[in-house]
């Protein structure tokens, strides 16, 4: 399974545990920390080892989607830890779960991760703050210019 901190970006707060005596070791050790931690833990989407999609929703629209994917044999397919990515094709579920996670969560603007999973998607977690360098680069959409112009219709300057 995997195991998540709560805090922790660019994957360095993500961990995969083999067997029962490893997660024990682990727990063992989070207590002896901090007897009040907090921990995600995640089933392991094995499907979707090394890769997954990152999916920019910008006033409940998804503007952007790509595949990434880690070059060095890691599960964790962050760009931030070396991955690389190539865009990819927004479908109609994508769009439907971008939406509804931005509007559930109510955020103006959402980066949501998607595990690929029997020939579908699972949603891996919602980042409220997401940076875009990533997505400019790799799918060439002019994502601050997306924002600037959501931010001035909702503000009224456009
Ligand atoms: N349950 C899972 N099964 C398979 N792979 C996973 C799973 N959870 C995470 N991963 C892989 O690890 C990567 C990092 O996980 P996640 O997105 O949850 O953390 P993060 O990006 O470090 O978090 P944050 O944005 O909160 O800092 C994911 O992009 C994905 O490639
Ligand atoms: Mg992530």
């Amino acid at each position: 399974m995997i195991v998540k901190t709560l805090s922790g970006s660019y994957g360095s707060g993500v961990f995969m545990v083999d067997d029962k005596k490893q997660f024990r070791q682990m727990m063992k050790m989070a207590e002896l920390t901090n007897a009040r931690y907090n921990i995600i833990i995640q089933e392991c989407i094995e499907d979707s080892l090394g890769k997954d999609l990152r999916v920019l929703v910008v006033n409940g629209k998804v503007v952007g989607c790509m595949m990434r994917q880690s070059v060095d044999g890691d599960f964790r397919a962050n760009i931030t830890r070396g991955g690389e990515a190539i865009p990819y094709q927004i479908d109609e579920d994508i769009e439907w779960i971008g939406g509804e996670c931005s509007r559930l969560l109510n955020l103006d603007i959402a980066g949501v991760d998607l595990l690929f999973s029997n020939g579908s998607y699972v949603i891996c977690e919602v980042n409220s703050a997401p940076g875009f360098k990533g997505m400019e680069q790799y799918t060439k959409i002019n994502v601050a210019e997306q924002m600037v112009d959501f931010i001035q219709k909702k503000v009224g300057t456009k």
